[in-house]
């Protein structure tokens, strides 16, 4: 990381509005150099200060600062922009992206806006030397990892794991790893009716030794094409597994998947704690009784508290919708803080299914259970409905030509 203090530039024509921006930059730590207007003034400042980050405000007409930003950007590639504005429309947002701007910050700023903004770019840009330069490990790819959690057991975190695992393979028709991290009563191969030989206990074990090939020879595959890594079928082998053991499986899983899905306890542990840590995204399950409320309110503050509050990342899935408890959706949005991601109705068919040991979005697809799962399963895919319109050329035959013309 950088060691000394970044140094910036305001490129702001409203000297009153620079010189506020200048004061909350030094609040923050920065050091600020100097501000400019646009044009000559500020890439000439830009070019003999060469700060480490331009923050540059951005308002119609829009010829001015957007020559400007391209001039720098032109000039400096390396120099990262973070463009500000009264304004946050699209033609604004979209003009400052595509002549380079690292960041878009709408007015009016905020000490913490800034800090968070400034030190991701200036992250990122470090990130791109060091990879320039060959400091970094080679680039590996990487799967979604869910994590489903939940503050109680029975509220049907197995049921949403397995069968938004098997949605994700047979409706977004994705590469998808199913891994039970239950540590009491791992039951997603019950659930599913798969035969249990290998654990993700002996998978940890021998990860040393391990390639691609050999991998799967860890996982079961089930008739969805889900790739399941059990649970080890005596508890007492968890004890021997530390969540660095887990977080190496998972990673391993996640480069060889594009999604990796984590069923949990509903107790919390060092292993449940490396499974949210790593999670790309983390479901957590709630029904609508009071007990399971109070308890995902509890749940959720610790997740804030120890995960950070970032609702991209964590969101509320309420299963059994629709049973009568007393408790309305509306409450327990109020209660949580928090809106409902996604909503699972209650239906004796779940029961049925997994009695038989099939996933209910293969039992019966057409339930409304089944449904809303493959909705989630194609949201979270990126995938919508049935639209495979497929359109050919038009980039392919642009960008070559061009890119020979500059070569
Ligand atoms: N939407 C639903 N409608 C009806 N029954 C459901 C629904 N979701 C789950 N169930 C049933 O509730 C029971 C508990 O579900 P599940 O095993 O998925 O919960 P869990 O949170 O994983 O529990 P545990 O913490 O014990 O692992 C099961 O019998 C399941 O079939
Ligand atoms: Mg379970």
């Amino acid at each position: 990381m950088m060691s000394r203090v970044p140094q910036v530039i305001v490129v702001d024509p409203d000297r009153e509005s620079a010189a506020e921006l200048q004061k909350m930059l030094q609040l923050i730590g920065l050091e600020v150099i100097a501000s400019a207007g646009y044009g000559v003034e500020a890439f000439t400042l830009a070019v003999t200060q060469r700060p480490d980050i331009v923050l540059m405000r951005v308002e119609e007409p829009l010829v001015r600062p957007i020559q400007t930003l391209a001039k720098l950007r032109d000039g400096m590639p390396d120099m990262p922009i973070v463009v500000f504005s009264t304004e946050a429309n699209i033609k604004l947002v979209r003009q400052s992206m595509v002549n380079g701007a690292s960041d878009y910050l709408q007015e009016p700023l905020s000490e913490e806006m800034l800090e968070d903004s400034i030190l991701s770019v200036l992250e990122r840009k470090e990130r791109e030397m060091m990879r320039r330069r060959g400091e970094l490990d080679e680039p590996v790819p990487q799967g979604t990892i869910i994590t489903v959690f939940g503050a109680k057991g029975g509220i049907g975190k197995t049921t949403i794991s397995s069968n938004l695992a098997v949605a994700l393979a047979t409706e977004a028709h994705q590469t998808v790893a199913l891994v039970d991290m239950d540590t009491r009563f791992g039951d997603v191969a019950i659930t599913l009716d798969i035969p249990v030989e290998r654990s993700i206990a002996d998978l940890a074990r021998n990860l040393e030794n391990i390639d691609r090939q050999s991998l799967h020879d860890y996982l079961v595959e089930h008739e969805s094409g889900v790739r399941i890594l059990p649970a080890p079928t005596r508890p007492s082998d968890w004890r021997h597994l530390t969540a660095k053991n887990v977080r190496d499986v998972i990673d391993v899983l996640a480069q060889t998947h594009d999604f990796v899905i984590l069923d949990t306890p509903g107790t919390f542990n060092e292993i449940v704690a490396a499974a949210i840590e790593v999670g790309s995204m983390i479901l957590l399950v709630t029904t609508l009784d009071m007990a399971s409320i109070k308890d995902t309110v509890l749940a959720l503050e610790m997740l804030h508290e120890r995960f950070g509050n970032d609702e991209e990342r964590i969101k509320v899935v309420l299963n059994r919708a629709g049973v009568d408890t007393g408790v309305r959706e509306s409450d327990v949005e109020n209660t949580l803080d928090s809106p409902l991601w996604w909503r699972i109705p209650q239906d004796n068919e779940v029961v049925r299914s997994a009695q038989l040991g099939k996933p209910i979005v293969m039992f019966r697809p057409n339930s409304k259970v089944s449904i809303e799962i493959q909705k989630m399963a194609r949201s979270l895919a990126g995938v919508r409905g049935n639209t495979h319109a497929k359109r050919k050329g038009g980039l392919g035959k642009l960008l070559f030509p061009f890119m020979r013309k500059s070569a």
